[in-house]
């Protein structure tokens, strides 16, 4: 049986302040590592009262519409998938599901994988076209099927043998992001772009000229966002979700971490739960989010064991970039960003990010569901 009963307070504090001291021992942040004293102690060892939510800082929505679900007892994995359904629906998020940014092509495809602690049990799905909520069709893969991950035509198959409806996942906002991508990649080959003047010159509605800053935003960074949420249950029972519509532009077929059980997502019911967002390329090189479980399992807190699978990437990216010199910067550090979400048993969280900025989501009985600040490993990009 692998589901573990929620300890005593007193253990769990027990457990905590071994923890902290080991943690704060051991991590080095971005100022640390380049000989600079540590500024702060660890911000995510706090103990927390169960049930508790945690995910990428896009999750916060679905956190508010569904964490009483999980107060009220019901199953992780049904909340957690509530939880992301929102954002797969979401057509102003052009991360996940509709509205997320499509292939190379201009097809949305999408990656999605479930995990159950109380069962072991996991089902994914990659190269999803034409489904709106992948994450119910991965969990179908577990409950409905022997295999764990099903893709492209076959997964669509699927879906729809359960009655999952066909439908259109690129929408009008994200056609025209890809279509001025694809316009303006080359100037060495057919397709030809509207002159700036013409694009900016005449009159524009707030509407048009808010629609050309989204375009230029989408353009200027490439999207690996993602949804990810780990779950821990009154009863001690935890499960995950991780869902995305993937890097935009990637070329067709392209398959990231967040389908890939032990990268995108991982959990065990006597352990824990992670998830990652960002480069998934990352996260399934250094098989991210079953690492860091794995690390709970010895002992680490949640944010130590992020913060040291985030070292490892940084010293694998290195050697990486022996043959893909842009990967690191000047001084060595990843010019990706990736994060990573941590849950254990004992209800501890973290948000842990590579290059730092942003937050992450949490929801625990005290304070309800929120943003926190992510701890970062490396500067932000751009500061130093
Ligand atoms: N982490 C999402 C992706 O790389 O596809």
């Amino acid at each position: 049986m692998t589901n573990a009963p929620k300890k005593p307070l007193s253990t769990r504090r027990s457990v905590l302040g071994a923890a902290v001291g080991l943690a704060a021992a051991a991590c080095a942040t971005g100022a640390e590592a380049r000989g600079k004293p540590a500024k702060r102690a660890l911000r995510n060892t706090a103990r927390r009262d169960f049930p508790v939510l945690v995910g990428s800082a896009n999750a916060l929505r679905g956190m508010k519409l569904y964490y009483q679900d999980l107060v009220l007892g019901s199953a992780p994995l049904d909340v957690a998938i509530d939880v992301v359904k929102v954002v797969e629906a979401d057509e102003t998020d052009h991360s996940v599901g509709k509205g997320g940014l499509p292939n190379e092509d201009g097809v949305v495809q999408l990656d999605s994988a479930v995990m159950d602690g109380r069962t072991h049990n996991a089902g994914s799905v990659g190269c999803l076209e034409n489904i709106l909520h992948p994450s119910l069709v991965a969990r179908l893969v577990m409950e409905r099927s022997d295999h764990i991950m099903l893709v492209g035509r076959g997964a669509y198959e699927f879906a729809r043998a359960h009655g999952h409806e066909h439908t259109e996942l690129l929408t009008e906002a994200s056609r025209k992001i890809w279509l001025r991508w694809k316009e303006t990649m080359s100037s060495k080959d057919d397709r030809l772009a509207p002159p700036e003047d013409q694009r900016q010159g005449r009159a524009k509605s707030s509407a048009e000229r808010a629609e050309l800053a989204l375009i230029d935003h989408y353009l200027e960074e490439r999207v690996t966002g993602t949804i990810h949420c780990s779950a821990l249950a009154i009863s001690g029972e935890v499960a995950c979700t991780t869902t995305t519509s993937g890097l935009s532009w990637k070329i067709p077929g392209r398959v990231g971490d967040s389908p890939i059980i032990g990268a995108g997502l991982y959990c065990d019911g006597e352990v824990g739960s992670a998830g990652a967002t960002g480069r998934g390329e990352a996260a399934i090189l250094s098989h991210g989010s079953s690492a860091i479980v794995e690390l709970l399992r010895g002992g680490a807190s949640p944010e130590e064991a992020g913060l040291e699978v985030l070292r490892r990437v940084t010293r694998q990216a290195r050697r990486a970039a022996a043959w893909q010199p842009g990967l690191v910067d000047g001084e060595g550090l990843p010019t990706f960003g990736l994060n990573f979400y941590v849950l254990g048993l004992d209800g501890q969280v973290a948000g842990v990010s590579l290059r730092g900025g942003g937050d992450y989501a949490v929801a625990e009985p005290e304070n309800g569901p929120r943003h926190e600040p992510l701890v970062a490993l490396h500067p932000p990009i751009g500061e130093k």
